[in-house]
């Protein structure tokens, strides 16, 4: 798999660098760093830059007061990432036995982060959890969580409840299992409003064939 060999992986993001340190070996695929959370912040670090009307991305990146969540965050790359890029509200979530290897990176990161970033237990299916998170979020993060279909429902269910009327689940995404993908793509398309960012938009030297990073919105309140 793509960047994911070395149990460290160094990624620049704006002027900060992420020292991200993985388990391989272990037996929760959350312990390694997925290469489309590496896609989804090195998308959104091209762009950061730029203003509008160049930038075509400058509503994503309009960080400022929102609130956001990220399901499956693993080794929490995709959170601290987009945390550089300005999105400071947001709270890391994944299962309890994946939860020490998050704490491990955010405490490697904390330097660079300037604090210790938020962190919760979420399991997809379990409502409980999600109340207790009050949403609605302006932004909802996924990379790489697709690959298990009995689990496919709660996860659509989960991005449904989280994300606010007028908000957006930015994906990073990379089939993993035919049956998965199949399942998830049907849910999401009765649900959301689906936008694929060009390759030519990603980063040319994270973006590889095989991924790609997607903007949901709910049918009906796209804005
Ligand atoms: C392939 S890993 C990706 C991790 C990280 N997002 C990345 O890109 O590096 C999938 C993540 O989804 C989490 N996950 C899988 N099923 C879940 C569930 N039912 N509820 C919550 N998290 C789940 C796993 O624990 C794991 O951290």
């Amino acid at each position: 798999m793509k960047f994911t060999e070395s149990p460290v992986i160094e990624l620049p993001v704006g002027t900060s660098v992420l020292s991200l340190q993985q388990d391989n070996g272990s037996m929760h695929v959350g312990t390694s760093v997925w290469p489309c959370s590496l896609l989804l912040v090195k998308f959104l670090d091209r762009w950061a830059p730029l203003p509008p009307p160049e930038n075509p991305y400058s509503h994503l990146l309009a960080f400022r007061s929102k609130r956001a969540v990220e399901l499956g965050t693993g080794c929490g790359v995709a959170g601290m990432g987009l945390y550089l890029l300005g999105l400071t509200d947001i709270i890391l979530t994944d299962i309890s036995p994946v939860m020490p290897a998050l704490k491990r990176n955010l405490k490697v990161n904390k330097r660079v982060l300037g604090k210790n970033l938020k962190h919760s237990v979420l399991y997809w299916n379990n409502i409980d959890q999600i109340r207790a998170l009050n949403p609605p979020f302006d932004f909802v993060i996924a990379t790489d969580v697709v690959y298990i279909e009995e689990s496919v429902g709660a996860l659509v269910s989960a991005m449904e409840a989280l994300v606010a009327d007028d908000g957006v689940v930015l994906l990073g995404y990379q089939v993993r299992s035919p049956e998965a993908h199949k399942r998830f793509w049907e849910l999401c398309g009765e649900v959301f409003e689906i936008e694929k960012v060009p390759h030519e938009h990603l980063h040319p030297e994270y973006a590889y064939e095989e991924a790609d990073v997607f903007i949901f919105k709910k049918k009906n309140n796209k804005q």
